[in-house]
């Protein structure tokens, strides 16, 4: 059976946005509009929602891996890159981060547009929760990320992360210089209510 879904549209793309899956919204598109993807990049798109991020660069990479905690988005994100013609470069996982993935040191590129809202996980924690609460402070999910994400980077690789200012942003940028990366923003943009999204790069 097929679920309610939404049609949303970025640049020559379409994307089904099933129930229970993220919309894409103005993190989504920021981090679009910064895709630094070079021509056969093997790409991990971590959290992939309808895939939005891992499609478009599908078109240069040579491979892309896109891995969901919520197993709806998986199912979401493999409708997209068929419905956008780019199936064949794309493999789809359902996991926890990158737990998944048992070897190190793969991926040119690595993309995360993380949970990062300083909300508590309900008790049920729903799976739209996910997308959006990264617990007390914001960076339960985040601190995870900067601490695996390296061993999975290629010579060379890249590492893009996108969270709010109100997930704290220094916290994010030390985190990589523990882990041996050079980190530094490349694109922000403000939201109402004090919060900027905030695009970081890191790598080594
Ligand atoms: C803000 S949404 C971003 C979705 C999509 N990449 C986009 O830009 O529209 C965050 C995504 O990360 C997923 N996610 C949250 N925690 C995760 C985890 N521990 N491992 C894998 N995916 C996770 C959520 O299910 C959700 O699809």
């Amino acid at each position: 059976m097929r679920l309610a879904c939404k049609k949303v549209f970025f640049r020559d793309y379409v994307f089904y946005v099933w129930e229970n899956v993220y919309e894409p919204s103005e993190d989504s598109f920021l981090f679009a509009e910064n895709l630094a993807v070079r021509k056969g990049d093997f790409v991990l798109d971590v959290g992939t929602g309808c895939g939005i991020l891992g499609v478009i660069v599908a078109k240069e990479a040579s491979m892309v891996v896109v891995v969901d905690i919520n197993p709806y988005a998986v199912r979401c994100a493999k409708e997209n890159a068929e419905l956008n013609g780019v199936i064949d470069k794309m493999f789809f996982v359902r996991g926890d981060l990158f737990s998944p993935f048992r070897m190190d040191g793969r991926f040119d590129l690595i993309l995360f547009n993380a949970p990062y809202l300083p909300v508590e996980f309900s008790e049920r924690v729903s799976w739209i929760e996910h997308a959006w609460a990264g617990g007390e402070n914001g960076r339960r999910v985040i601190d995870r990320f900067i601490r695996e994400a390296p061993r999975h980077l290629g010579r060379g690789g890249r590492i893009f992360l996108m969270q709010s200012t109100l997930a704290g942003v220094e916290e994010t940028l030390e985190g990589f210089a523990r882990e041996g990366l050079k980190a530094s923003v490349v694109a922000k943009r403000n939201l109402p209510f004090f919060e900027t999204l905030v695009l970081m790069k890191a790598e080594r």
